[in-house]
């Protein structure tokens, strides 16, 4: 996304306007600003850093840790757990039907580590919740945006 410092800094203050500026509000503040754009540049790290007063350091080291922000493509991820359990419920399947489906819908399906739902294996997470028990169907109304389920 091409949009000039001044301009993204005041979409960044504006998206966490309602984060209280503590450290422990960094994860919520940067899942904030990577749902708006579907990645986070070193210019949207600086201008969160700014925004909550923490070193732009100590923002990069958060959002880096984290494989959920890891977006290249800017595409819309949906996260699909592989980890032990999922797999034993069918979450590869669950991952190459989704993939199949999301080429042209312009989101991404990825594989994720537990998202701590093992006793809803398969899950996934869509960007707001995770659901429990996921199904094809539900992974393509999902793609299709069809649900907010
Ligand atoms: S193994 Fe998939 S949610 Fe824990």
């Amino acid at each position: 996304m091409d949009l000039d410092k001044a301009a993204l800094s005041r979409r960044v203050q504006e998206l966490l306007s309602d984060i209280p500026r503590e450290r422990q509000q960094l994860l919520p503040a940067l899942w904030r600003v990577f749902e708006e754009y579907w990645h986070l540049s070193p210019e949207m790290i600086d201008a969160i850093a700014q925004t909550l007063d923490i070193p732009y350091a100590d923002v990069y080291g958060v959002a880096s840790f984290y494989a959920l922000f890891a977006n290249p493509d800017n595409k819309k991820p949906i996260y699909i757990c592989t980890d032990v359990m999922c797999a034993l419920y069918g979450s590869e399947d669950l991952l190459k039907a989704g993939e199949d489906l999301a080429n042209d819908a312009g989101v991404r399906v990825k594989e994720a580590p537990c998202l701590g739902h093992c006793d809803g294996a398969p899950a996934l997470f869509d960007g707001r919740q995770t659901i429990r028990h996921a199904s094809p169907k539900v992974l393509a109304q999902i793609i299709r945006g069809e649900t907010d389920a």
